[in-house]
């Protein structure tokens, strides 16, 4: 068999290095391609904020899932701390006898070769298969000629155009609510998920998946909700990203049944109380809130202002009195007092956020329901803040 290696610290494996192993596979023609992520490269540290060792094994399982012929192999994880080439190859001449290896590498790399520890060794062990990146083609050749000349070294070339991707750089992006192209949809989800590098959800993700959850009839509801709340924030000092995330996700298990709201309740480990129970038209919001934070990286921030939407509650955030009223008076909404509403969330927030509550309170008394006592500590503590203020 002839069977590539290819190492990498893959801190995350992104779209430069799955084209880059789908390159050697059919440029070498291999059997067998080992993707091998490193504990800590020699000679160098990972950068801080990077992935612990196990999730960029499973990263890269995910990855290079989609590579013909890759198969992800742990034994430089499992060996844990600094790796050596020589060490690893040796490791899988004991485990492929009688293979031919070729360790896959960049050109950069390739004229550093000579400096590799036990380099000798490793002469007489692997072949090196150089991704040629055109543009310094010549001196490669040259190079590879001298190596074979005079070590007997075997040099095959990769001819590669190589994605240009540095995973510095796509962690900055990736901190920024950018980068996702570079990925694999499952390994971005992942991330998100696992909110490495501190990475935020584009909110273009994340619109997609909210709407994948939601009733046809409630995705305007939602998308307005998301619009009204970004201005809200705009208006009033809050961060941006934020309201617009709560938005998106303020109703994700709405359409959720209740016995379905309390299957969520036991995946997420939310907390409930006995008005809840009864009534999962409240659950709805504290499921939204625990699920978001479980698969879309929220902060806490937006957990609490999802949490608090339906009912408010005492002391709100002013990103939860932003969700809280967007929610009420967002542009697809038409009730009589509407407008009053709209205008006072310009103008004096709590004032709209008092307004919403005793609207909503009157509501549910014509209706005969009995509103939240959450409900109530909100209103009660808004009316108090207000007479503070002689309003
Ligand atoms: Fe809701
Ligand atoms: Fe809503």
């Amino acid at each position: 068999m002839k069977i590539g290696i290819y190492g990498g610290t893959f801190n995350p494996p992104h779209a430069g290095h799955v084209k880059a192993a789908g390159d050697a596979v059919k440029a070498l023609n291999l059997d067998k391609l080992l993707v091998i992520p490193t504990a800590t490269p020699p000679h160098k540290e990972l950068p801080e904020g990077s992935a612990p060792a196990e999730k960029r094994l499973e990263m890269a399982q995910i990855a290079f899932g989609e590579v013909d012929k890759a198969e992800v192999c742990d034994i430089e994880l499992a060996r844990g701390g600094r790796s050596y080439t020589v060490d690893t190859v040796a490791a899988l001449k004991e485990q492929y006898p009688g293979d031919e290896l070729w360790i896959i590498m960049g050109g950069d790399m390739f004229f550093g070769l000579t400096g590799w520890y036990k380099f000798e060794t490793l002469l007489t062990q692997v072949g090196f298969a150089v991704a040629d990146r055109a543009d310094e083609s010549e001196k490669l050749q040259e190079y590879a000629e001298h190596m074979r000349r005079e070590l007997g070294a075997k040099v095959e070339f990769i001819p590669e155009r190589p994605v240009e991707i540095s995973s510095t750089e796509l962690r900055r992006l990736l901190e920024n609510a950018e980068g996702m192209e570079l990925l694999s949809p499952e390994v971005y989800a992942y991330i998100i998920k696992n909110r490495l590098y501190g990475a935020k959800a584009q909110l273009d993700w994340l619109r997609a998946k909210a709407i994948n959850l939601l009733a046809p009839k409630r995705v305007p509801h939602v998308l307005g909700c998301e619009q009204e709340a970004v201005r809200l924030a705009q208006r009033w000092g809050e961060d941006v990203y934020s309201a617009a995330a709560a938005g998106i996700l303020h109703d994700i298990t709405k359409k959720c049944s209740a016995n379905e709201q309390l299957i969520l309740c036991e995946k997420y480990g939310t907390v409930t109380d006995a008005l809840e129970l009864e009534s999962p038209k409240l659950l709805h919001s504290k499921t939204a809130a625990d699920m978001a934070w479980d698969e879309f990286g929220i902060s806490p921030e937006v957990r609490e202002a999802i949490r608090w939407h339906t009912t408010g509650r005492a002391d709100m955030t002013m990103l939860e009195k932003i969700i809280y009223i967007a929610d009420y008076m967002e542009p697809n909404r038409d009730f009589e007092g509407v407008d009053e509403l709209r205008r006072l969330a310009y103008e004096d927030i709590d004032m709209a956020l008092r307004l919403g509550l005793r609207m909503s309170m009157e509501d549910m008394e014509a209706r005969r329901i009995v509103p939240h006592p959450r409900s109530l500590g909100a209103l009660e503590y808004i009316e108090r803040r207000l007479e503070e203020r002689g309003l």
